[in-house]
This record gives C-alpha cells, structure tokens and sequence, in this order.
C-alpha cells in the first residue's frame, strides 16, 4: 500500500491543481475542475489571459508579516501576481492580529471598505486569516456583519491553505462530492453544508430551489484549529525585502502574562530544528540577504533538537552558531525578537558581545516598573532584575540600543505604581520604547481583575511618560550626531524622492541623499541631523 501523503506533498497537490485552474481560466477556457456541479460559479479569474491578482493585507507583529510571506508565496505558485490594490485584486486575505481591541477594529473597517467590491465582482475571493480567527467570537460576527468572507482560517493551519481555497473554489460550483477540510478543526462549514446542499439538489432546479442553493455555496469554508504539534516546513515562501529576511525560530508561546492574548491565539512554545534554521539561513544568503532578524514571542525560551541528538540547545547555542557561519555565506546583521526579561541568561549576553554579525540592539520588554504589577502581570521579574539586566547588557556593550515595550493602565495601577515605571525610564534611559494603553482582552485573567484604571487618569500617564521618554530619545540621538556609523539602506524615502532611506545597527532610521543603487548595501554614513525620531545624514 502506498504511505499517506505527507502535510507539504498534500498542500503542493492542491498547489498544482489549482495552478491548472487559474491557468484553464485565465486562458479563457472552461475549467474543469474544482468548479462544476451545479454550475454556480463563475469563473473567479479574469478572462483572457491576464494572470489573477491577490492582494495580502497584514496586521500585527513580525511573525504575522513572515506568514504573510507564506501566503503570498502559495498564491504565487498558483500563480497570482501581487498588488496592493484590494479594491481591484481578483483574491484578498487579512491576516489578522487581536493583542489588542483597536488591532480588531482595523480589520472592520478594511472589511467594511472591501464590501462595494465585492458586490461589483461576486466572484472576487475574500480571506481572513491569523490571530484573531482563533477566536470563536470574532468568527461569528463576521459570519452574521461579514457574510462576503469566503474563506477563514487560523494561525495553526495556514499550511492548509491551498486546500482551502480547493474547497472553497469547488463549494462555490456546488460539488458536494468530496470534503477536503481535515484535521484538529474546531469550527467547519464544509461538511454540514454538504449535507444540505445534496438535500437542496434532490429538489430539482426550481427558482428559489437555485437561490438556496447558491446561497450555501457561497458560505464561508472555515478551518480554525485550536492547537498543532507539528511545524511545517517546506512549503513555497515569498520574500519581501530581497536584502533582509525575517526568520522563524519558534512559534507560540508559553509564558501566560495575564494581558495577554497571545498564548491563546498562537498556542504552545514550539522550536524549530537548528538545521531547519540554518538550512533557510544559508538560502536566503545564497539569494542576496545581508541581514536577518531572528523570531519568535520569546526567543529566550528556544529549544531546538538537532536529529539525533539527545539534548536541546539553548538560544545562546544557536546564536552563536549563526554568528559563525555568517562571514562564509555573507550575511553581515543578525537581530532577534522578542527576549522576555526573566529568561535573559548571562551567557546570551557574553554570546551577543563576542560576536561579530549580532547588532548591539536589544528589545526588552519591561512591561511595568512596579513589582505588584509585574507579579500580577506574570512576568516573574522585579524592578531590581529588570535594571540588573539592562546594566548587564550595558556594561557588556557601551554601544548597545536598549528598546521596551510599556504598557499603561493595567487594573490596579496606581499613581505610586506608575512612578515605578517612569523611575526605570529615566535610570534605563531607553533607546525607544513602545507603550500602550492596556486594553482588556476577553479570555485573559486581567480581563476578570477589579481596579480597571480610569480612561483620565490613563491618558495623563500616558501623556506623562511619552514626555519623559522622547526627551530621552532626543538626547541619545544628540549623542551621536556628527558620528560615522554603518546603514543599510532599504528603500526610496516616503517623504522625498532624492532621499534613500536606511537603517543604523541599533534599527534607527537614516535618510541619505542618493540614488535606488544604494538599496541593499550597507555604507557609511555621518549623522548631519537629528530628527527625533529620525536622522538625516551624507555618505563618506
Ligand atoms: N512576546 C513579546 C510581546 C508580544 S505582544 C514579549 O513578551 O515581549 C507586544 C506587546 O504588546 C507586549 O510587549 C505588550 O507591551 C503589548 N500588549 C500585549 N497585550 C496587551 C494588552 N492586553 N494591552 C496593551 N498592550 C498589550
Ligand atoms: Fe504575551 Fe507575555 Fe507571551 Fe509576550 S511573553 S507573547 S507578552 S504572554
Ligand atoms: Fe498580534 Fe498575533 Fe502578533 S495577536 S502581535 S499578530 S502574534
């Protein structure tokens, strides 16, 4: 008997048969399949030889933007070409993030704006994905506000997206012979429907027979599942920057803050295999990639197993093997992200200040400077290991970018908690820090803790610690003026077409006068000006 095929051979098995599909359709012949049964659908691709469009919008973090990048390249190997155009692409997912209520509310509004649209083009394929879909609740209400939505899937199963859109695409022509979704799926349409439909179809093809019929056919095929053990690897990945890669090491995350719903949506800590990682590494260098940035919720927490090997290795191990392949294959940056506080050993530290490729940046995530909060937080630190870290990383590289994230208003916080934060501001001295007004997130215990702040006394804080911090920026930045420092230069500035725009080792941004030749190298540059937030700067 032949062995069952394996996750990757599956998907690139529905990867083909849609490629002949879209290319039957776009060819202006007649496809034979998924389409069919009872002849419901329309061809969903334009006509006449132009290659189908598909429009991928991400909202969210970095490891959103990397799964972006495996959807694009599915839909490129089918053969979509990518546009920004939503309005006008023939496919358009959302890849969404819900850490905190106004991530959820952008998605409303670009569903919302999609709605026109898709009314001028029924046959235009509509795809929400990501975070935000591993929750049962934001599912219904696009069921019931959305109904347009022709596919929906979760962060554990976007492997599984070509056999979606198969599905989908074959739902929408009314077979009913065949139900593809499997697997862990918490919520599915398909085989429900399926029974329906084939109730529908014993019914002749009546008026309002048909009507019924292509109503179902045009309800969502979900696939949400709740959890995976398994990583996938080796399916199709489009790149979006040709001289800088974002590379999974992890995913999920097991730390629980009690803020946080990230747990909840990406699920249990898993790592991938150190040679699955270098293997990406080696390729995206082999193709031009000067800088990678290392990811995961909390890269402190890697434990990846080599193939036969019976201990794990601890991020600190794989760093440092990266670090040493980089001068053979020619990377020249690493970064990584995100390093949770209570897990920052001090071997990482002496791995990062030896190094030669590891950029002297460090994102440090504190959260909260009060104790009572970080222990209601469940962040297992205090102030006092929080400032160890921060002097540790300091003392090891005097060069080093410190930047944090800060989170306003958790239930609870009072005036003399908020100090505590500020009083690590100011002794930290951050490079950049993030903050965010806490923002209640259903599921979560803080969700269910008493005190909730009042929305004044979060905005003065806010306002308050915004003030402190960009004085702060403002005299790190003066401190380097007039430097001569190492930039990668990216793309043509947003704001001035004469301007290349470029990024400093510590990630802050750089605008030189040049030309696009400098996209992808990495010069020197003397620092003229500084912004702020920006620097403007000249070549030497
Ligand atoms: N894994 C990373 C953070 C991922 S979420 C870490 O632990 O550092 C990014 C940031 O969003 C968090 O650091 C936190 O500051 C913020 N955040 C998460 N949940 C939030 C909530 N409910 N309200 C406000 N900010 C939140
Ligand atoms: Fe959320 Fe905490 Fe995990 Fe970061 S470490 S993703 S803040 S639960
Ligand atoms: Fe948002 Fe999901 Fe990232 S909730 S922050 S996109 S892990």
């Amino acid at each position: 008997m032949a062995a069952p095929l394996t996750e990757p051979e599956r998907q690139h098995y529905f990867i083909a048969r849609l490629k002949d599909y879209f290319s039957a359709n776009a060819d202006g012949a007649k496809a034979a399949e998924p389409a069919g049964g009872t002849g419901c659908a329309k061809a969903a691709v334009p006509a006449g030889g132009a290659a189908p469009k598909a429009a991928v919008v991400t909202f969210g973090c970095q490891m959103n933007a990397r799964d972006s990048e495996k959807l694009e390249g599915i839909l490129s190997e089918i053969g979509f070409e990518m546009t920004d155009d939503e309005a006008g692409a023939d496919f358009v997912a959302f890849n969404t993030c819900t850490v905190r209520e106004n991530a959820n509310e952008h998605l409303y509004g670009r569903l919302g704006r999609l709605k026109q649209s898709k009314k001028a083009d029924p046959d235009k394929i509509v795809s929400v994905c990501g975070c935000m879909m591993q929750e049962t609740d934001e599912i219904e209400k696009l069921k019931v506000k959305y109904p347009y939505v022709d596919i929906i899937f979760g962060t554990h199963n976007l492997f599984t997206f070509p056999e979606l859109l198969f599905t989908m695409l074959r739902k929408r022509g009314g077979s009913i012979d065949e139900v593809y979704t499997h697997g862990k799926t918490v919520l599915k349409s398909s085989a429900d429907d399926a029974a329906r439909l084939e109730k529908l179809l014993r019914y002749g093809s009546g008026k309002s027979n048909m009507k019924d019929i292509e109503k179902l056919c045009r309800k969502p095929v979900i696939s949400v599942w709740k959890d995976s053990s398994d990583i996938v690897e080796k399916l199709p990945s489009k790149r979006k920057y040709s001289f800088k890669q974002g590379i999974n090491i992890m995913f999920g995350c097991d730390n629980f803050c009690s803020y946080c719903i990230v747990p909840y949506v990406r699920g249990r800590e898993k790592s991938r295999a150190p040679e699955e990682i270098y293997d990406e590494i080696r390729k995206c260098a082999a193709e031009g990639v000067k800088e990678i940035m290392l990811l995961g919720q909390n890269v402190n927490s890697y434990k990846g197993i080599s193939a036969g090997a019976d201990a794990t290795m601890s991020f600190a191990e794989l760093l440092k093997n990266i670090d040493d392949m980089c001068d053979e294959i020619g990377i020249e940056r690493v970064r990584f992200m995100t390093s949770h506080p209570k897990d920052l050993s001090d071997e990482l530290i002496e791995v990062m200040a030896a190094s030669k490729h590891v950029c002297h940046q460090f994102h440090l995530p504190m959260q909260s400077g009060s104790d009572p909060i970080l222990k209601r937080m469940n962040r297992h630190y205090d102030k006092e290991r929080f400032l160890d870290r921060a002097a540790k990383l300091k003392a090891a590289m005097p060069d080093i970018s410190i930047s944090t994230d800060i989170i306003v208003g958790f239930p609870g916080e009072t005036e003399e908690d908020f100090r505590e934060t500020l009083d690590v501001v100011k002794k930290v001295r951050f490079d950049s820090a993030f903050t965010f007004i806490y923002s209640k997130r259903e599921g979560t215990p803080a969700a269910g803790f008493e005190d909730q702040v009042s929305e004044e006394e979060v905005k003065d804080r806010f306002d308050r610690l915004l003030e402190v911090q960009n004085r702060i920026v403002d005299e790190n930045l003066d401190r380097m003026l007039g430097g001569t420092y190492r930039v990668l230069f990216e793309e043509v500035s947003e704001y001035d077409p004469k301007l290349i725009t470029g990024k400093l080792e510590n990630s802050i941004t750089v605008h030189v006068p040049g030309d696009v030749s400098l996209i992808g190298s990495i010069r020197e540059v003397r620092l003229t000006e500084n912004h702020r937030f920006y620097f403007t700067g000249e070549l030497v």
